[in-house]
């Protein structure tokens, strides 16, 4: 896939190096010829405060980031630690208390929600935790959706594609409270690929799934990393997970530290 002239684009060109395992710090990163191109995501002195009742809390501080187009990145943390709230920012979801994020060499702070939501149409794709599939909607219909917004609209072949590709070829007209937990999980994936994005962000995407099923669609994540050059950051406990992306990261006090998941045979959960 040659290297686009827009410099917006982040995808990587055919000749780039592959990427290797790195062990550097949150805030910079040692894939081969990083510099040669702009980071997909850039992160920087992100906050996030929140207030419950009388109480306000810091939920991330000072957090910085830069990811490089291809990469893949895991980010762990114990439950409560802050990933869901920091995978929304990086996604432009959700609007930091402080600090800017660059999402393809646009700073978001300048965007309204409008212009942010447009920026991330057909670039983006996001499972979240939760699902948060549309009830009303058939399993093919929530797929579809993201792809009427993008400039993929009318290609409605590649929805039923994807559904496909994650095993519910059989249970297009679903709806949500018709499928398992593992199947919606499945219904949020194909929606988060089904446009073709450049990043992806995952919440725990095999929370739901049991082993054999969740290793399938790891292997698809990983498959679309490499020959698609998706740009992976994913939300994790599972250290085998963590092992296969280029760079893991822990989430502790709301900052993002290096972090070296434990070895196959240590098991382990963050
Ligand atoms: N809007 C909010 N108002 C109040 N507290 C919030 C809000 N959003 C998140 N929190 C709190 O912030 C903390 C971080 O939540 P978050 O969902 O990001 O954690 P997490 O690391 O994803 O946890 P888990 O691994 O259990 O999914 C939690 O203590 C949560 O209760
Ligand atoms: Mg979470």
């Amino acid at each position: 896939m040659p290297y686009s002239s827009d410099p917006m684009s982040t995808l990587p060109a055919d000749d780039a190096p592959a990427h290797q395992p790195s062990t550097d710090t949150a805030s910079t990163h040692k894939v081969p010829d990083a510099g040669a191109y702009p980071p997909v995501l850039l992160a920087e002195k992100l906050s996030k405060q929140v207030t419950s009742g009388e109480r306000s809390l810091n939920i991330l501080h000072d957090l910085s980031l830069s990811v490089a187009a291809g990469e893949s990145v895991a980010i762990l943390g114990k439950s409560g630690a802050g990933k869901s709230t920091l995978l929304g920012l990086l996604a432009g979801l959700d609007t930091p208390s402080d600090g800017e994020l660059t999402l393809f060499g646009q700073p978001l702070s300048r965007l309204d929600e409008d212009g942010r939501a447009a920026l991330r149409a057909g670039r983006v794709g996001f499972v979240f935790q939760n699902f948060q599939l549309l009830p009303t909607l058939s399993a093919l219909e929530n797929v579809l959706l993201p792809l009427e917004l993008s400039p993929r609209a009318g290609e409605d072949h590649v929805a039923a594609q994807w559904l496909e590709r994650v095993g519910l070829g059989e249970r297009t007209g679903h709806l949500p409270k018709q499928l398992s937990g593992g199947e919606q999980q499945r219904v949020a994936i194909a929606r988060a690929f089904v446009t073709d994005p450049e990043l992806v962000f995952a919440d725990e995407p095999t929370g739901n799934l049991d082993p054999d099923t969740g290793a399938q669609i790891i292997d698809l994540l990983f498959t679309l990393n490499r020959e698609a050059g998706t740009t992976l950051i994913l939300v994790t406990h599972d250290h085998a997970l963590a092992r296969r992306c280029d760079r893991c990261l822990r989430l502790a006090n709301g900052k993002l530290e290096p972090f070296e998941p434990v070895s196959a045979n240590g098991g382990g959960n963050e």
